[in-house]
């Protein structure tokens, strides 16, 4: 188990008609001069729009509104945001609706914050924001837990970037979650957000690094609860318990609690799905439901006791003859549930064979990359076995340039001592020749002798 800092500053009411407490709680926070944002159309056809205006008109503040932000929200509109609220000096960002909207809250509230900067910097990773403008949302649909977490996910169109920045400074100040502001979702994005749900408990659950067992206990118990929901969801669309059960594992899913005691994981598959979200524009929880499978049946060796664990705590799984065996039941398991996701429109179709079609090319680029290691790890085998030879051959060659210098030294030796034999020998002979050349000289001397002797 590893030490952890746990903080989680956001006051929640939850509950039927926690919209009408609106007022209350930004007066308790301070909130004077308020931006209402809010998406497309669903916050002012269900009317939840009217109701915080009343509620703050009651509570005698101040409000502007700004619409139009798009799932993966986009930078222009945070931009908008952020000079309409410096034109009407907002004091607070108050989001209607779900992740998208309370991320671009976000934004705007770091742009006010720090105006000089350009808000981009903070997702580029070129600086850390100093201070935020205070943020609270009316949330109308359970999925990416932006109500309670430090997190903002921002899509840049012109660079087809999707990036997320990190920081407490940004936690909501209060949420408000009435489950039954989600009943009129349609049952695509309720199961997207579902998936989104179980996805940020089990970016967290996958680690490497300490684990502890009441967090594992949490975590495990959350997602059977999601799970079982979803399907509750799926055919009964209007059941409060069952709406209400999905929106509180939503914030827990994602304020820190089931990351204490670990590393909190590396989020390859929230990674993954940033860059198809930035290019494509995919439904978040649906993209993570398309690339998880594959991910995981990519990792499940290197993280074998977990998803083992896993497995069998929440998939329900009979352990198999090899732990193998059984986490690879696990993963089937969720892979059907996830499976649940219905295609709601000719739109959310296409996206879905757009994910499809992602998923095939992901599982090519990932058996290329499997051939590609094969190959890599063969040529690697082969410069081992040459390096071996060539480090044999540079033995016997040092063994050879030895021997050849200890011949060497044995044929300087010799010619040495031949070369001092020779002229040994030469002087021999020379004195030799000497002695000679004496003999035939003394010879002659006798000769001439002999001769004179007769002659006298
Ligand atoms: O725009 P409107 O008309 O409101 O329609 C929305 C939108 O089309 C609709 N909707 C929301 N509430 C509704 C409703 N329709 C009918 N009735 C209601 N009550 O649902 C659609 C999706 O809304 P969105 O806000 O995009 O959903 P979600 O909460 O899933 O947010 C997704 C965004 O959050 C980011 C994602 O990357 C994505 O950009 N994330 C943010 C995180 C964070 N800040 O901590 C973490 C997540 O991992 C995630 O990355
Ligand atoms: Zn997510």
């Amino acid at each position: 188990m590893l030490g952890f800092t746990y903080y989680t500053p956001t006051k929640v009411a939850f509950g039927k008609g926690s919209v009408e407490r609106v007022g209350e709680l930004m007066k308790q926070f301070g909130g004077t001069r308020v931006l209402i944002h809010y998406g497309g159309q669903s916050a002012v056809r269900s009317g939840v729009l009217d109701r915080v205006k009343k509620s703050l008109d009651e509570a005698g503040i101040f409000h502007v509104e700004l619409g139009g932000v798009v799932p993966n929200p986009h930078l222009a509109k945070e931009r908008e945001g952020i000079e309409l609220s410096k034109a009407n000096g907002v004091d607070f960002l108050l989001a209607v609706g779900g992740g998208s909207v309370i991320d671009s809250c976000k934004a705007i509230a770091y742009g006010l914050a720090e105006p000089e900067h350009d808000v981009w910097e903070l997702y580029a990773g070129q600086r850390k924001a100093k201070a935020c403008f205070p943020v609270a949302s009316v949330l109308t649909i359970a999925a990416a837990g932006s109500e309670m977490s430090n997190s903002c996910v921002i899509t840049n169109t012109d660079t087809e970037e999707k990036r997320a920045y990190d920081d407490d400074l940004a936690r909501p100040k209060f949420a408000i979650m009435d489950p039954e502001l989600t009943m009129t979702l349609p049952d695509y994005q309720t199961e997207a957000g579902c998936a989104d749900i179980m996805m940020h408990t089990m970016e967290r659950y996958f680690v490497n690094s300490g684990t502890m067992e009441l967090t594992d206990a949490l975590a495990e118990g959350l997602l059977r609860t999601v799970m079982h929901n979803a399907e509750v969801l799926h055919t009964d669309p209007r059941n409060y318990d069952a709406r209400a059960e999905v929106m509180w594992a939503s914030s827990l899913a994602h304020n820190g609690l089931t990351g204490c005691g670990s590393d909190g994981g590396d989020w390859m598959p929230h990674l993954l799905e940033h860059e198809m979200g930035g290019m494509f524009n995919v439904t978040h929880g649906a993209s993570l439901a398309a690339v998880w499978p594959s991910w995981a049946r990519y990792v499940y060796k290197d993280c074998l006791p977990r998803f083992v664990k896993y497995a069998v705590n929440v998939m329900g799984v009979t352990p198999g003859a090899t732990d193998e065996e059984t986490a690879l039941a696990g993963i089937a398991a969720m892979e059907e549930q996830l499976a649940l996701l219905p295609p709601e429109s000719e739109q959310a179709q296409a996206l879905a064979a757009q994910i499809a079609g992602m998923r095939t090319t992901y599982e090519e680029k990932s058996a290329e990359l499997a051939f590609g290691k094969q190959q890599a790890d063969a040529a690697a085998e082969k410069l081992a076995a040459s390096a071996q030879t060539l480090a044999a051959g540079e033995t016997a060659l040092a063994a050879g340039r030895a021997d050849y210098e200890a011949g060497r030294a044995e044929y300087e030796k010799n010619k040495a001592s031949f070369d001092k034999g020779k002229a040994e020998g030469a002087e021999k002979l020379a004195d030799a020749e000497r002695a000679a050349e004496t003999g035939r000289w003394m010879e002659g001397i006798q000769r001439r002798g002999d001769g004179c002797a007769g002659g006298y």
